[in-house]
């Protein structure tokens, strides 16, 4: 395993469905396959560890903060960090942005009634008949990056599109 020049924590977020995990999946296979070392942190991976972690505003900035203090550490060791949350309030993500050395934040765009029409794990449903509250972008806010590093959309782009607009500007750093 090798370590990169210069190591980062490249940020995915973005509403539930967008295709903040696609798309991580991808960029992490690509820099893993150079030798580089690497690691993935995703929503719903921690919360399946964490499930006490909850969706209030507090419950989702701490678990934002934690994770991206995290992130922080692994890239001072020399990791590659690929993170995928929806961390959807702009203080928390200015916060990790602050932690890190080179944070690179992605906005991995879909329109909400593009989301909720994947609609991947069925969640949208759950939410619309109630059964799930605090839903991000339906009851629950999502607050846009101002000033995205990157931003994909992934409407309008294939996942190969989306993932070499990624790349392509990681390049600097591998
Ligand atoms: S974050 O808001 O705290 O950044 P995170 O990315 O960790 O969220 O987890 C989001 C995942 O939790 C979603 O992809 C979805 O699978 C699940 N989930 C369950 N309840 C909610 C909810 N109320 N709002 C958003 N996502 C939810």
């Amino acid at each position: 395993m090798k370590e990169p020049d210069k190591a980062f924590v490249l940020w995915l977020t973005g509403l539930s469905g967008s295709g903040k995990t696609t798309l991580a999946d991808r960029i992490y296979e690509f820099i893993s396959k150079k030798g580089l070392s690497v690691e993935k942190l995703d929503g719903d991976i921690l919360r399946g560890f964490f499930p006490a972690t909850g969706f209030t505003r507090q419950q989702r900035d701490e678990h934002i903060k934690r994770v991206g203090f995290m992130a922080s550490m692994l890239e001072k060791h020399g990791v590659i960090v690929v993170a995928s949350f929806i961390s959807p309030y702009r203080n928390a993500r200015r916060f990790v942005r602050d932690v890190c050395k080179n944070f690179i934040e992605v906005y991995v765009h879909a329109p909400l009634d593009v989301c909720e029409k994947r609609d991947v794990k069925g969640l949208y449903t759950r939410a619309r008949a109630g059964q799930i509250k605090n839903f991000t972008g339906l009851d629950d806010p999502y607050e846009e990056p101002e000033k995205p590093d990157i931003i994909v959309n992934t409407d309008e782009q294939s996942v190969d599109e989306s993932a070499s607009v990624i790349i392509d500007f990681i390049g600097k750093y591998l």
